[in-house]
Formats: structure tokens, C-alpha cells, sequence
């Protein structure tokens, strides 16, 4: 017997930098093309989004604040894959995030998702990622906990074309979105 089709979960995937050859861009493709076809992708572009200023909320959001709010409010997901900037979170990436969560109806609140980031240090984005868990807690965006991936020294583990080339690390990418694939099915039960 044939199994039924259902539809693909809706993940809207985040790339904290807005770099033109950002590893964290560069790792999302890659993680989009080793993801299960259970998830279909979309990616969030933030490089419009003006810096947060109450005044400016209490005036109604920025169309492109809006926009990604209800990108947001749309997905059964989110894929977060994250630079670190100064041992946290990059200012901008943060920003973005913080304008998002703003009431009424917050979006984050109860989302499943998943994180992963590269940095050029031997930490592998792993202090902005234990940031971002903390963030996450009060949006109430439900973080998947493993397996965690830290693509450390960045600069050894892609080609220039932007192609992880480290074959454990695709491995672990690998595993991971299948991970965030599970952990999206509990969400949606
Ligand atoms: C960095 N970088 C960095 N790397 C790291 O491992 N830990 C850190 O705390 C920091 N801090 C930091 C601060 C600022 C302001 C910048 C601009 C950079 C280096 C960072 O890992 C590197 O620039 C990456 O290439 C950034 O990610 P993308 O743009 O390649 O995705």
C-alpha cells in the first residue's frame, strides 16, 4: 500500500549575518540541502529591518518587521543558524529578533526550532548559542537540544565557493535536521 502524502512542515530559516560570503549563510544552504524532504525552507532576510526604537513601534510596525512577523507566525518552525559576535548574540541579528517579539500576539510563543552557527574561533559560536537559549526561553520558542553543532575555525571547514567540505560536520548537519524534523512532528500532533 502506498503511503499517504502530507504536506512538507514550513520552516522559515534565519541567517544571523547579512555578509555576502557569511559561513552562517553558507552553512544554512548547506544545511537546506542535506534537510529531509519532510521540511520545506524558507529564508528570512533581515537586512531591511531598521533599528528597534519604540517610537517608532508605537507609530505601527516597519512593513519590513511586519513582514517577517507574520513569516514568522505562518511557519510550523524556524532554523536559526547563528554567528557570535563578542562572546553573544550579533547586534543585529538580536534586533531583529527583539522587534519580532513584540506584542500583540508573539509570534515565537510555543514555535519548535533549532540551532546551529560557525565563527571563525575555536568556540564555534557556542557562548552565542547558550545566549540565544536564553533568549529563547522568554519568547517560549521551544530550542531543540541536540545535537548541537559548532562549526569552529569557519575558515578551515568551507571551499570558496561557500561548500562545507568537512565530512563529519556534514554528517552531524545531516543528523541534525533530522532532528529538527522530529522534533517539529511532536509540535504538529
Ligand atoms: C567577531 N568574531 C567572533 N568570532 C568568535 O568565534 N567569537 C567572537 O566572540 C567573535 N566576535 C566578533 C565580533 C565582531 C564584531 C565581529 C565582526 C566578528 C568573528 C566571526 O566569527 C567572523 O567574523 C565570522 O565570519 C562571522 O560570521 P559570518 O559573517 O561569516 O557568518
Amino acid at each position: 500500500m502506498i503511503a499517504p502524502m502530507t504536506s512538507p512542515f514550513r520552516v522559515l530559516a534565519f541567517a544571523g549575518s547579512l555578509r555576502k560570503k557569511s559561513y552562517n549563510r553558507a552553512l544554512l544552504r548547506t544545511a537546506i540541502s542535506l534537510a529531509p524532504s519532510s521540511l520545506a525552507f524558507e529564508t528570512a532576510d533581515f537586512s531591511d529591518v531598521p533599528v528597534y526604537n519604540g517610537d517608532v513601534e508605537a507609530e505601527g510596525f516597519p512593513a519590513p518587521v511586519q513582514a517577517l512577523r507574520e513569516r514568522v507566525a505562518a511557519a510550523d518552525g524556524l532554523f536559526i543558524v547563528t554567528p557570535e559576535y563578542n562572546c553573544s548574540i550579533p547586534g543585529a541579528f538580536k534586533n531583529t529578533i527583539d522587534w519580532i517579539s513584540r506584542p500583540p500576539s508573539q509570534p515565537f510563543d510555543g514555535k519548535p526550532a533549532s540551532i546551529i552557527g560557525a565563527s571563525i574561533g575555536d568556540g564555534g559560536t557556542m557562548r552565542s548559542q547558550v545566549h540565544w537559549r536564553q533568549v529563547a526561553v522568554n519568547l517560549n520558542l521551544h530550542l531543540l537540544n541536540r545535537p548541537e553543532i559548532f562549526v569552529r575555525r569557519a575558515q578551515d571547514k568551507f571551499d570558496a565557493d561557500g561548500n562545507l567540505t568537512d565530512e563529519a560536520l556534514r554528517t552531524a548537519v545531516v543528523k541534525h535536521m533530522e532532528a529538527l524534523a522530529a522534533w517539529i512532528a511532536i509540535f504538529k500532533k
